[in-house]
């Protein structure tokens, strides 16, 4: 089954366990999966300091973002403290309209393509318009869009590598494997990219909203300092912009197969929105919409797998935990359970009407995740997503020019596996 598809094969465990835990046995790899929302929340929240987010995975990618906000202890608090305050609600809500002209300038490029009828590439032009929202927030005018497409490229090439160590746990280090040097690479990238940037902020001393002023701000200048801005921007931007790019590509898959939605969302829009421009004070109209992308986030949470390294022995749900095995928390699975979602392939948004959401357990649904680590970057998917899916929406109407079915491909983002083209109709 996970030689066919692992993404499909944990939600199928999951469902054919009912949500009990398993001992997976991926060959010398034995890890447990957890998919009751008890259990989650145990491991997420309730004895969280019992899991922490050590292991090789980790390991491979602390190379990259350093040993700051991926991780524990004091470092990885400081870190989230001083990146918080950047990503509140009211902060990101004062954004709205910045955010709204960097989609609009995105999406104005796409008009040369619907007239010439070229199809474009669904993940491409997302990304396309993530980075630009992204560079913007986090570099304000200190960055041109291009150190944002480098830093994307450098993180690109070095998650695909880190993955080859992270399936080969039982390599070592000092075993060279294919792409080491190419991880490197990316590595150094990252920082030819990341310092200057650090100096230009720490040289304008101003009191500018961008996330890189804050951060300098926050930190002091010296070499630790400036090390450590570096791994709080560089963790971010990598959390910020692939899981929001691979939520808004597995929108069009889903609109082509539910016409119904399609219909009601395109109509929210219509009725909202009209022909554009997109405005801050149309967010709080567009509850449908936001409900279809709750729902994408049911069936393809972006964030569909979190591990995690018991660290004392104990019994989940009756089943002995060993110290130092690996614990997989897999939100795909568990969003799928039948023990907790009605008809759970059916893609249906009215799940997340305000009087039904309110009647399932926490853990049930947690695209975020939760406890200690959950996701400090909600609010800032949604008014992106929100912004984003509206301004497309009052322009255009995409058509599949490929149909599916469309795999989930289990990279550290879930991702669709296949190309995604569309068509782009004038409304
Ligand atoms: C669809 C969009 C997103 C999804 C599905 C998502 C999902 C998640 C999940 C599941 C976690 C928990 C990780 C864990 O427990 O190990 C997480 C953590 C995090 N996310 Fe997001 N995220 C999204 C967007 C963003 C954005 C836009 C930002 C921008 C700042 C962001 C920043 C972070 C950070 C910094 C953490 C680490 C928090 C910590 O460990 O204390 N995320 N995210």
């Amino acid at each position: 089954m996970f030689a066919r598809g692992p993404v499909n094969a944990f939600a199928e465990v999951g469902r054919r366990a009912r949500g009990e835990v398993v001992r997976l046995d991926l060959g010398p790899f034995r890890p447990y999966l957890v998919t009751h929302p008890e259990h989650v929340q145990h491991v997420m929240r309730d004895n969280w300091t019992n899991y922490p987010r050590v292991g090789k995975v980790y390991g491979t990618m602390q190379r990259l973002s350093g040993t700051t906000l991926a991780t524990e202890g004091p470092d990885w608090e400081s870190a989230r403290k001083a990146l918080q305050p950047m990503f509140t609600a009211r902060r990101v809500t004062s954004l709205n309209d910045e955010l709204a002209d960097v989609i609009t300038e995105r999406v104005d490029r796409l008009d040369g393509a619907a007239r010439s009828g070229q199809p474009i590439d669904a993940a491409k032009t997302m990304a396309d318009i993530v980075i630009a929202m992204t560079t913007r927030l986090f570099f304000g005018e200190k960055s041109s869009l291009e150190n944002g497409e480098r830093l994307t490229r450098a993180f690109d090439r070095a998650v695909k590598l880190g993955g080859l160590r992270t399936i080969m746990p039982l390599v070592p280090d000092s075993v060279p494997l294919p792409g080491d040097r190419a991880f490197a690479n990316a590595v150094k990238t990252v920082d030819e990219v990341v310092y200057p940037l650090i100096r230009k902020a720490r040289a304008a001393s101003d009191d500018g909203h961008d996330v890189i002023s804050a951060l300098c701000r926050a930190r002091d200048g010296s070499e630790v300092g400036d090390r450590q801005v570096r791994d709080d921007l560089v963790t971010a931007f990598m959390a910020a912009t692939d899981t929001t790019t691979q939520t808004l590509t597995w929108l069009w898959p889903v609109l082509h197969t539910h016409l119904r939605v399609a219909a009601r969302l395109y109509d929210e829009i219509d009725r909202v929105v009209g022909t554009g421009p997109v405005l801050s004070s149309h967010i709080p109209e567009l509850r449908y919409t936001k409900m279809v992308l709750q729902e994408v986030l049911r069936l393809y949470p972006s964030g569909w797998i979190l591990p995690r390294t018991a660290v004392v022995s104990e019994d989940i749900g009756g089943v002995p935990i060993d110290a130092g095995s690996t614990v997989l928390i897999c939100s795909y699975a568990t969003h799928r359970l039948e023990e907790f979602w009605d008809r759970p392939l059916d893609f249906d948004p009215e799940r997340f009407l305000p009087e039904i959401d309110t009647r399932r357990h926490r853990y049930a649904y947690f695209p975020f995740g939760g406890g200690p680590h959950q996701c400090i970057g909600q609010h800032l998917f949604y008014i992106e997503a929100l912004l984003t899916v509206a301004t497309i929406l009052s322009r255009f109407r995409p058509r599949m020019r490929n149909s599916g079915p469309f795999t989930p491909f289990p990279g550290v983002v879930l991702r669709p596996k296949q190309k995604i083209e569309l068509d782009l109709v004038p409304v």
